[in-house]
């Protein structure tokens, strides 16, 4: 089998402006490879206190650092947020952490415990913040809130109430046909399907839980009133598709969601891969 088939080209997007001195950073995989692209952003806030949000993958770190150094100085970062400890979210922390020498880790207990072997931050320089806590950052206090859909137990989104900012970590994912910057730009029936989908397949849980104690955890979001939304998995979402996102994470216990690939697909793929070498 020939193994020097050639990556599919990636489409670069640019570090955009989301809210006020508030940057997603973009990345995605999936693109030339899979029928659809998922996105793996992340965020910076120029806050008085710089803060990055989530770290990405570590196969983009190259591109990763020199976006989010773009925006802001290594020196200057004082803080680096992780929403949880999944490699999608925590891919480069440790380079990131070592590139930032004035940068406190803002994480928490059960995030250290999942991360034993791989997080080299020491507790030195942490902060454990959990649900419901907040985090001064010099000219703002942002807000760590557990958003209704998540996969891991050590998950929180993080608010600020000077831009209406809502990051959602693993909330709101939608697929994309191509990389896309704003979710503006995903056909509005493909999107709702696919953030169904997408939500029972990271949550599988949401589709047992008492109905009206899952509404409370969406009512915390719209309780925010936030005026732009965005995630590791989903680009911006502005405008009447913020209250839109929030109607479909409502009715995702009961959604109707196609099942996800078997091994009768993987033995497609691999044969189309064998034909294709
Ligand atoms: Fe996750
Ligand atoms: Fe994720």
């Amino acid at each position: 089998m020939d193994t020097t088939l050639e990556q599919p080209r990636k489409t670069r997007i640019a570090p955009t402006e989301i809210a006020p001195e508030t940057f997603l950073i973009h990345d995605h995989q999936g693109e030339g490879t899979a029928p659809v692209v998922v996105a793996l952003n992340t965020l910076v806030i120029r806050a008085a206190e710089p803060v990055v949000v989530d770290t990405g993958v570590a196969e983009n770190r190259e591109q990763y650092l020199a976006d989010v150094f773009s925006l802001v100085e290594p020196e200057d970062v004082r803080w680096v947020f992780l929403s949880h400890d999944d490699v999608d979210h925590t891919g480069n922390v440790n380079a990131l952490m070592d590139a930032c020498p004035n940068a406190t880790l803002v994480s928490n207990w059960f995030m250290v415990e999942r991360m034993t072997a791989s997080l080299a931050v020491p507790l030195t320089r942490q902060r454990w913040i959990d649900d419901g806590g907040t985090l001064n950052v010099g000219d703002r206090t942002l807000h760590a809130l557990r958003p209704p859909i998540f996969d891991s137990p050590t998950t929180r989104g993080l608010f600020d109430p000077t831009t209406g900012c809502f990051w959602s970590s693993d909330s709101f994912a939608t697929p994309m046909l191509a990389p896309v910057a704003d979710v503006d730009a995903v056909e509005d029936g493909f999107w709702i399907d696919g953030m169904h989908m997408f939500h029972q397949y990271v949550s599988p849980w949401v589709t047992m839980v008492d109905d009206a104690k899952f509404q409370q955890t969406v009512d915390r979001v719209v309780a925010l009133q936030p005026t732009v939304m965005a995630g590791c998995h989903t680009p911006a979402i502005r405008g009447d598709r913020v209250a839109r996102a929030l109607a479909t994470t409502r009715t995702t216990p009961t959604a109707v969601v196609p099942p996800q690939p078997d091994q009768a697909v993987l033995e497609q793929i691999v044969q189309s891969l064998a034909v294709a070498a």
